[in-house]
């Protein structure tokens, strides 16, 4: 199976703290032991944020902005790098030949960001995309895709399945409203729309639930099913525990 697994900077490194990081790392060398052709893009999450506001107020231009968040989430996948040892690249992927021909190698890929106005999440939608991943995860710090930004709305709801399509559609509602967040952006939204890519969003705080999700398709976030896609794909196992 070949998966692309999207870790946020507020998942991995809310805080630098060496044993969230070992975890995420046991759970992705687990998943590669077992065969699993592993892509990981790591975010830069608060860490990023920080770097990026401080030096907007230093008079940085909106795409050096983004170079520095670049930079932020490339430290981030050093950090799992280091944790990850051998069997994965010594430095962060920065395009996605490289990133396929890492993956043709059978090892490990961690990329951070790659270009300028845009963020992890459509970072892992494209490599997702580029390298035919059967299943993409979103290990973001939110339980799921809901109808509204519930820390905006009390009444949002958390969708358990939808279709490529709804997402665009939801996330583009929520992006509208001034200050909140969607759990995946819109240029990745759309990516996942034109390559009917099955994805799971859910809540990446515990590793173990990205193994379930990648092992079995277990999880309690959300299914973006795009349209044409089967019902149930044949590489999850039954799950047996
Ligand atoms: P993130 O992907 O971490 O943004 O990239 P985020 O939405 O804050 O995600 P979380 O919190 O980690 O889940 C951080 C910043 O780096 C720049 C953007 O400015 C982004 O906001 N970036 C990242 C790019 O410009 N291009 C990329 O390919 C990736």
């Amino acid at each position: 199976m070949n998966v692309v697994v999207s870790i946020g900077g507020s998942v991995l490194a809310p805080d630098l703290g060496a044993n969230r990081v070992e975890d995420h790392a046991d759970v992705i060398r687990e998943l590669a032991d077992e065969g699993c052709s592993i892509g990981t893009v790591v975010g830069g999450g608060g860490v990023a944020r920080e770097y990026i506001s401080t030096a907007r107020n230093l008079g940085a231009n909106e795409i050096e902005l983004d170079q520095l968040g670049i930079d932020v989430t490339r430290l981030n996948a050093r950090l799992l790098i280091a944790a990850l040892g051998e069997a994965v690249v010594p430095a962060p992927v920065k395009d996605y030949e490289q990133a396929g021909e890492v993956l043709r190698d059978g090892d490990v890929c961690v990329m951070g960001g790659v270009a300028p106005a845009q963020t992890t999440d459509a970072v892992s939608a494209a490599l997702a995309e580029y390298t035919n991943a059967d299943l993409l995860v979103y290990a973001t710090s939110v339980p799921g895709v809901f109808s509204a930004d519930p820390n905006e709305d009390p009444d949002a709801e958390r969708f358990e399945e939808i279709t490529a399509t709804e997402l665009v559609d939801t996330i583009a509602d929520i992006e509208m409203s001034a200050g909140s967040s969607a759990p995946v952006d819109l240029l990745a939204a759309k990516i996942i729309e034109r390559s009917g890519m099955r994805t799971i969003v859910l809540d990446g705080t515990e590793p173990e639930r990205i193994a379930s999700a990648v092992r079995y398709g277990d999880h309690e976030g959300t299914d973006v099913v795009p349209e044409g896609v089967g019902d149930e794909p044949t590489y999850w196992a039954e799950d047996e525990r």
